[in-house]
């Protein structure tokens, strides 16, 4: 556990949010290593989005702090999260959020433009995280053109594509089927592992629980064990 800690990517230390007046988490711990991928489970309900919008610096803690990396969100003021949330993190949303407007080889490449990365070089790494997730022949198609399996293996490749320090996903696997379902896992990872990244994964499968190196549940405020 000691060792753990040295190494965390992600430190979450005594988390306090309401919400609509009521509590929903009172210090609330975490821990997740570099390249350790860890499940959270939980009833619906209990907050798991929330606390992922929190890591994520989308929303505002109470009290408490989170560090990524070297990172402490606190610290920063609006803009410095939003360019931090550009570098360093990757967001699987429940609600996918691909943009509508854009191909799907364009809604890939995104990060890495956003990143300053060139056109044709953001294209081509895109278009690797798209064959990666079965899904390189529909680059060109407009995502209105995508089932709903489909649209979140695109958000699952955006999420990867620019190499993030932090990979958030909520129910990443929730509309698709058992054999794609495994091979997006499979990515996400070996994508972590790999490059020392970390992983956290909010879902409702045991089958995408089992891929974790550890799974907590969310109860009571608290991230417990199962
Ligand atoms: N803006 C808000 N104002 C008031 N209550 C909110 C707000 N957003 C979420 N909630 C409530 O906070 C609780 C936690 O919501 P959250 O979306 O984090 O749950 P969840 O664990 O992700 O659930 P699910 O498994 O259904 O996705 C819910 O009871 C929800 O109704
Ligand atoms: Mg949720």
């Amino acid at each position: 556990m000691q060792e753990m800690e040295a190494a965390a990517m992600l430190q979450v230390q005594g988390l306090a949010k309401s919400l609509g007046g009521r509590p929903l988490f009172a210090g609330l711990e975490l821990s997740v290593a570099a390249g350790e991928f860890v499940a959270v489970m939980g009833e619906s309900g209990t907050g798991k989005s929330t606390l992922l919008n929190l890591i994520a610096g989308l929303e505002r803690a109470d009290a408490g702090s989170i560090a990524v990396g070297e990172c402490a969100l606190a610290d920063l003021d609006d803009r410095s999260i939003t360019l931090w949330r550009r570098r360093a993190l990757g967001f699987v949303f429940q609600a996918f959020h691909i943009l509508p407007h854009l191909s799907v080889l364009d809604n890939v490449a995104l990060p890495c433009r956003l990143n300053a990365m060139p056109a044709s070089e953001a294209r081509s790494t895109a278009l690797a995280m798209l064959s990666g997730v079965g899904l390189a022949e529909r680059s060109a198609s407009a995502p209105g053109e995508l089932s709903g399996g489909e649209l979140q293996r695109v958000a699952i490749a955006r999420a990867l594509v620019h190499r993030p320090q932090l990979v958030l996903a909520d129910e990443p696997t929730g509309n698709l089927d058992p054999d794609n379902a495994a091979r997006v896992l499979q990515l996400l990872a070996g994508e972590v592992r790999r490059r020392g990244a970390a992983c956290l994964m909010v879902t409702h499968s045991q089958q995408a629980a089992s891929v974790a190196d550890r799974v907590l549940v969310l109860r009571e405020g608290r991230l417990q064990a199962p």
